[in-house]
């Protein structure tokens, strides 16, 4: 077996052949990075492999020759599923939680201090995945705002992978992806299942009320109007190349007021110069 041809199915039946030769990644790595920024290099080849063999199944295509062939000549539909099979959406509730405790003990008091006259708060998690990070945001200022003060708090939850979209809005968790959440508040935030339901937790209606769920390109037009107070971009940016995340850095940047900040992800950080930011605290930066 040649490093450009691995076979991953030796029992496929006949007449297919589910091997993904170089000009097919090359191909599918163009195909992805032009239109989600994702860049596949060539350890990711037998991830690619996987994950669109069993695309190639599902559609009865027999080979990647075909599957190529196929996303030149069908409309958007092919590449949403193409896109759908390649992000990675591993994510969890309060994953690095350093953010949260930040977001309650003082990015979220200055925000509401710099918005006292406006009372309205815009928070936006930008590559959410399963709704884990926009719902661990919500717990947080659900805890952290002023009792009995009104205001007018959104958080906007966007995402490229309309799979995972679907089942984030639903807010339904299988309790072993709930272990970030401390016991306090899986009693005050979830609703645990029963019958047919055990072994299920739902995030409660108030907190899913907080959240608004959109398909979202971030290499794409943004139709949002308004700025945001804080912008969670974590573990999004790690799968593109530098000056597509000095690019998003400086849109972010563009929506944020001065004061506002921009988290980013444990492995990710943004280049002196590349955007009006400073780095204020572990992965948070501060628009200056
Ligand atoms: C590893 S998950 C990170 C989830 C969450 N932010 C966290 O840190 O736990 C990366 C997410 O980024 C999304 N993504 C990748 N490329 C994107 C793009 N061009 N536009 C919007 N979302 C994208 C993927 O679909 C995936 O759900």
């Amino acid at each position: 077996m040649s490093a450009s041809s691995i076979h991953l199915f030796s029992g496929a039946p006949s007449g297919v052949d589910l091997e993904l030769r170089d000009a097919e990644f090359l191909f599918i790595s163009h195909v992805i990075a032009e239109n989600a920024g994702i860049v596949l290099g060539p350890s990711k080849r037998q991830l690619v492999q996987g994950r669109l063999a069993r695309r190639l199944r599902e559609l009865g295509v027999p080979s990647f020759a075909a599957y190529c062939d196929m996303l030149r000549d069908s409309g958007p539909e092919e590449l949403v599923a193409l896109i759908n099979a390649l992000t990675t959406n591993v994510t969890a509730f309060f994953r690095e939680i350093h953010h949260f405790e930040a977001m309650a003990e003082w990015m979220l008091p200055e925000a509401l201090a710099r918005n006292a006259r406006t009372r309205r708060i815009r928070i936006w998690s930008a590559g959410c995945s399963s709704g884990e990070e926009p719902y661990s945001i919500a717990m947080t200022v659900a805890e952290n705002l002023p009792q009995g003060e009104k205001w007018d708090l959104k958080i906007l939850a966007t995402d490229i992978d309309s799979n995972v979209l679907a089942s984030a809005s639903q807010g339904l968790y299988p309790v072993d992806r709930l272990s970030g959440i401390s016991d306090g508040r899986r009693q005050r935030w979830l609703v645990k299942g029963a019958g047919r339901n055990v072994g299920w937790a739902k995030v409660r209606d108030d907190v899913r009320a907080m959240v608004t769920f959109k398909p979202l390109n971030l290499m794409g037009e943004w139709p949002m109007r308004g700025g945001f107070d804080i912008i969670f971009c974590r573990n999004v940016m790690i799968y593109f190349d530098q000056p597509t995340r000095d690019k998003l850095v400086h849109r972010y940047s563009t929506l944020l007021p001065e004061g506002g900040c921009l988290c980013v992800g444990h492995s990710e950080s943004i280049h002196a110069g590349t955007a009006p930011v400073r780095l204020v605290s572990r992965t948070i930066y501060r628009k200056t």
